[in-house]
């Protein structure tokens, strides 16, 4: 699916496949190097190898129930959504979100775009009835993109992330239905 960028770009989304994973890896790089509000660290992601990354991408493309978006410009990736179906079978019409598009892309709809055909994808799987997520009670953009699209706040884990520097913060708890 193509859609234009205010700046001109083609934004393209698609899923993973194996031979996204030397570009892949340095976009995770970049992206854990910009930001606190995900889970790995930086020095977590510079010690990921190629062969763990291909691995990571095989995770997701190895059957249909899991889900790993790609937004390129041009042939970089800028954006990434995952969807993963837990394991449990009780739990099985669970899906866990998790989002990221570089800095110097952020606030060009890049996130609505990916949630929009995440949510289409998740809307067709055959199982998913329900998507959570859990996103840092600081990160007020990540929070509107989810109210956006319908995320409620379901719970509230106090200190539940400690951030290398040894603060701490709040994980918010979100869901959204995705089957009536
Ligand atoms: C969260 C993230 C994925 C959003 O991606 P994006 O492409 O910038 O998102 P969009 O441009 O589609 O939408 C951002 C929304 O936040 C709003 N927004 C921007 N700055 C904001 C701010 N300071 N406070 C609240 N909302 C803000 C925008 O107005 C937009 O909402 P709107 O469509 O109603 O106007 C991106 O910022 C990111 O990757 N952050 C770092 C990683 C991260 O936090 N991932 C989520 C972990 S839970």
């Amino acid at each position: 699916m193509q859609h234009f960028l205010p700046n001109g770009q083609i934004l393209e989304l698609r899923q993973a496949v194996l031979d996204d994973a030397p570009v892949l890896l340095s976009y995770f790089r970049q992206l854990m190097s910009e930001t606190d509000f995900l889970l790995y660290t930086r020095e977590e992601a510079a010690s990921w190898t190629v062969e763990e990354e291909r691995e990571f991408i095989h995770s997701f493309s190895k059957d249909a129930n899991d889900l790993l978006l790609l937004a390129f410009a041009g042939h970089q990736p800028i954006g990434t959504l995952s969807i993963r179906q837990n394991t449990f079978s009780k739990e099985a019409h669970i899906g866990n979100l998790g989002i990221g598009v570089l800095h110097s892309y952020w606030n060009m709809g890049i996130g609505r775009r990916m949630m929009t055909a995440a949510t289409r994808w998740a809307e067709q799987h055959p199982q998913l009835e329900i998507i959570q997520l859990g996103v840092l009670a600081n990160n007020e953009r990540a929070i509107q993109l989810y109210r956006n699209f319908g995320y409620m706040e379901y719970g509230r884990m106090q200190k539940g992330i400690r951030q290398p520097d040894g603060s701490y913060v709040d994980n918010i708890l979100m869901s959204k239905r995705v089957k009536p």
